[in-house]
């Protein structure tokens, strides 16, 4: 019969790059098999515009190799006879549409087989083409229907499950393929065919007992393309919830009993959902490549100070619960890494030991590689350890590889002549395969709303729960480094190197040194002024500048930095900027602390480290939290913490000098923990204090005003409009006054310098 293919964006990106390709292939395996088939090129463009744009593409496809050269000029012709541009973005279009494949197949007397339309387009126009397709273009009964939707299908559950209701209403679930471009990769494809050619082997190694664990891999070393689409998405969005998901899927269903049987694999396949356990947040580390904030920045007309925490990098462990319990999968994914490639690999435990020989195959690891390509290999091939068995090849169009051009490579580990090889004769594009699946009607190649709506169950929670976390911050290609390797440890992830070290080579020899900053004077003392970004840009050089001062000359610098919100971005911007700051060198103190455990939120120390400590490589010894908790109780007098944080600053700080002590001033004018009401000689010579605060958590280990006038140099950072009031305020106190605790900063031999925001300035 005749077929009717419509694609929707017929004159894209996509289109032009694999569908036309896809289908002029399609097209050729199919004519001499009797079908016909008309080709429509469909877009928002009117004909006299994009129809010389179409044939441009048709123009440049290619036959496969194995079409001699006259024939394939000659099947090129015909395809072009067969292909036009179709206007359509109106309801009359679609019924224009329609009547014209009717009056077609009239006019040739031809019986019609199908419509297939391709939807290349945003998902956003998705419902509404579909309900088109619904309302004039479904065809006669007898012929089929299939409507192909590109990715994204939603961005969490609730988006995808609204999205698959409004196609609900207008196509029936067979009759929609959703195309995951993977699974249309040869080797993914055939992952299943190749567990059943070699169940005698694999059966009675599939699972936990065996299984050391599986790694499921796609490695970039581009950067982002499309910042405005990605960044609402990530790399967990965009690669890991359809991608790698599908293809751990693949490796861990049970088999079907009958391959073509598409509905058995597809229920086989949702029912590994149910037997996943939850993600949970320690199951998931993040990054980002360093340049990704100014990418983000100039595509999408942010300020300097704008942050996304969108991740360019993700390694996820997750583990279900029956036949591999507690063989962890790993998937992994992410752009700007050290090379290109992509692989599923299956390691199995390690049962022998070599007394004598280690080197001996036995002794070497046991894995199976699903090699989806590029990489060391560079082609596509699925290859066993020879300490395995010696695996059956798929089928005819397969075959075994035993002369490898490069000797020398290796894979995971492994020199190549380790591994039985096996590869296409033939490699094809994924879309050129899908395409083909597509007609053959083989749903089980494509991703069914329910399958669909269960991968997002799995994913939303984890997403979720990381919306705020900060990214670990990537310099990008070979200089990661050992950055981004990672420990599995029970069902936990984390990075092992618990600090990062970016240096100064790695940060492109930027330093920005231009700063739209006032500079006045504030209580009689400096004060710089600017929008936020500007002077917390100011504060964070100044602080780099006052360490390599310090440390020039004593060969150590000695900072002590308050709790609070104000801080925050200063935290920041020195983790993701300050690249060349001697973090080795520097001490860093408390100003104040709640009576909290430190490993809780509401923690100033807790808030400290996530936000910068563990975003820097500095010697955890040179890290000093304040001892609020000790003998598993929190600030009891008789514990002594402030008398032992008073002698940690005497052991370290040279004559108890902090070269830079950064406040920040309360609305109610109180700096560290010192509350309206407290005088400098309620704390005698003391260094450190138990305060009470009229807000909850009530008690506070603190400075004391002591300890702060011997600093060098306080910093005192305000923002915010909601601050201005304060500002006023203080401004007009002259004398210090037990009702701003602020003015009793005075060093005895050292200086203030206040940061005030505009917003906070001048409300
Ligand atoms: C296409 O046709 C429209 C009217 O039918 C005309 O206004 C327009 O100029 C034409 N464009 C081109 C590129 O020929
Ligand atoms: C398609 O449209 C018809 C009305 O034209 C409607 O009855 C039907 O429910 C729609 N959806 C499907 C899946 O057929
Ligand atoms: C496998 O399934 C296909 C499609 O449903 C069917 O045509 C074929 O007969 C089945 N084969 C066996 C051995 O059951
Ligand atoms: C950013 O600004 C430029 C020039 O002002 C504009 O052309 C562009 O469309 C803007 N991009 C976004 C994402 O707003
Ligand atoms: C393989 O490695 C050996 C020794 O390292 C070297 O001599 C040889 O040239 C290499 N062969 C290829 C094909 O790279
Ligand atoms: C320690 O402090 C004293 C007094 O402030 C000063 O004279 C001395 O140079 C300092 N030592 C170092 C190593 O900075």
């Amino acid at each position: 019969g005749h077929v009717s293919v419509v694609i929707l964006g017929g004159t894209g990106d996509l289109a032009r790059k694999y569908l036309w390709q896809g289908f002029f292939e399609l097209y050729i395996n199919q004519v001499s098999s009797g079908h016909s088939f008309s080709f429509y090129g469909g877009g928002l463009s009117p004909a006299n515009k994009s129809t010389p744009v179409l044939f441009q593409i048709l123009k440049a496809l290619n036959c496969p190799k194995d079409v001699s050269k006259e024939r394939c000029a000659i099947l090129k012709e015909q395809f072009l006879r067969v292909s036009k541009y179709k206007q359509l973005t109106t309801l009359e279009d679609y019924q224009d549409l329609s009547k014209s494949i009717q009056k077609h197949l009239q006019q040739e007397g031809m019986v019609e087989a199908g419509r297939l339309f391709y939807l290349s387009v945003p998902a956003f126009a998705y419902a509404e083409i579909a309900d088109r397709i619904n309302s004039s273009c479904r065809p006669p009964n007898g012929a089929w229907l299939r409507v192909v939707l590109e990715k994204p299908f939603g961005h969490d559950f609730k988006s995808a499950q609204v999205l698959a209701t409004q196609l609900g209403t207008s196509l029936k679930d067979e009759e929609m393929y959703r195309i995951d471009h993977y699974l249309g990769k040869q080797v993914v494809a055939n992952i299943l065919q190749f567990r059943v050619q070699n169940k005698k082997h694999l059966d009675p190694m599939w699972n936990k007992y065996f299984l050391e664990r599986v790694e499921i891999v796609l490695k970039e070393t581009l950067d982002v393309k499309r910042i405005a689409f990605y960044d609402q998405y990530g790399v967990i969005r965009d690669v890991l919830q359809n991608h790698l998901t599908e293809v751990m899927t693949l490796l861990t269903m049970r088999l079907p009993q009958n391959l073509s049987n598409s509905q058995e694999a597809l229920t086989n396949k949702l029912n590994i959902f149910t037997s996943l356990l939850p993600l949970s947040k320690n199951q998931a580390v993040i990054g980002q490549y360093q340049s990704y904030q100014r990418e983000v920045q100039q595509e999408l007309n942010k300020t300097k100070d704008h942050v996304s925490l969108t991740p360019t990098f993700a390694v996820l462990a997750h583990i279900d619960e029956s036949q591999y319990e507690d063989v962890p999968i790993l998937m992994i994914s992410g752009k700007q890494l050290d090379e290109r490639v992509g692989y599923a690999r299956v390691l199995f435990k390690d049962n022998v030991f070599c007394l004598q020989n280690q080197n001996s195959v036995h002794c070497k690891p046991k894995q199976i590689i699903f090699y989806f390509g590029h990489g060391n290999l560079n082609y596509p091939a699925i290859l066993v350890s020879k300490n395995l068995f010696k695996p059956s090849v798929i089928d005819s169009d397969w075959k075994e590889v035993t002369e490898h051009k490069d000797k020398n490579v290796t894979v995971l580990g492994l020199p190549i002549s380790d591994y039985y090889v096996q590869t296409p004769k033939v490699q094809k594009e994924s879309y050129t395969e899908l395409i083909s699946r597509i007609f053959a009607g083989q749903q089980n190649c494509f991703v069914s709303t329910e399958n669909l709506l269960a991968s997002w169950d799995f994913w939303t929670p984890l997403l979720t729960s990381i919306t705020n976390t900060f990214p670990r911050i990537y310099p990008g290609g070979a200089a990661n480094n050992d950055m981004l390797d990672i420990l599995l440890k029970g069902r936990d992830l984390s990075y092992i190197n618990e600090v990062v070290l970016i240096g100064d080579n790695q940060m492109g020899g930027q330093t920005a040194n231009h700063f739209q900053v006032m500079q006045g004077k504030f209580r009689n003392d400096e004060m710089v002024s600017g929008w936020t970004e500007e002077l917390i840009e100011k504060l964070a050089s100044d602080i780099e500048e006052a360490a390599e001062k310090a440390i020039l000359e004593g060969g150590v610098f000695h900072l002590a930095l308050s709790g609070g919100a104000s801080p925050l971005a200063l935290f920041h911007r020195l983790a993701l900027h300050h690249f060349a700051f001697p973090w080795r060198d520097t001490h860093i103190w408390m100003v104040d602390e709640r009576c909290v455990p430190l490993n809780e939120p509401e923690s100033n120390f807790y808030s400290l480290h996530d936000n910068l400590l563990q975003h820097v490589k500095m010697p955890y010894y040179n890290i000093h939290p304040m001892p609020v908790q000790l003998n598993q109780r929190l600030c009891v007098e008789e514990d002594k913490g402030t008398w032992l944080y008073e002698e940690e600053i005497k052991k370290f700080v040279n004559a108890s000098r902090f070269h830079f002590v950064l406040l920040g001033v309360g609305y109610d004018g109180h700096i560290a923990s010192l509350f309206p009401g407290v005088k400098p000689e309620h704390h005698g010579k003391n260094l450190v204090v138990f305060t009470e605060s009229p807000v909850k958590p009530h008690q506070r280990m603190s400075l004391t005003f002591n300890a702060i006038n011997q600093a060098q140099k306080v910093g005192i950072l305000i923002i915010g409009k909601y601050k201005h009031e304060a500002v006023i305020q203080m401004s007009r106190v002259k004398e210090e006054t037990a009702q701003w605790p602020v003015t009793w900063v005075k060093p005895d031999n050292g200086n203030v310098l206040w940061y005030i925001d505009y917003e906070a300035l001048l409300g």
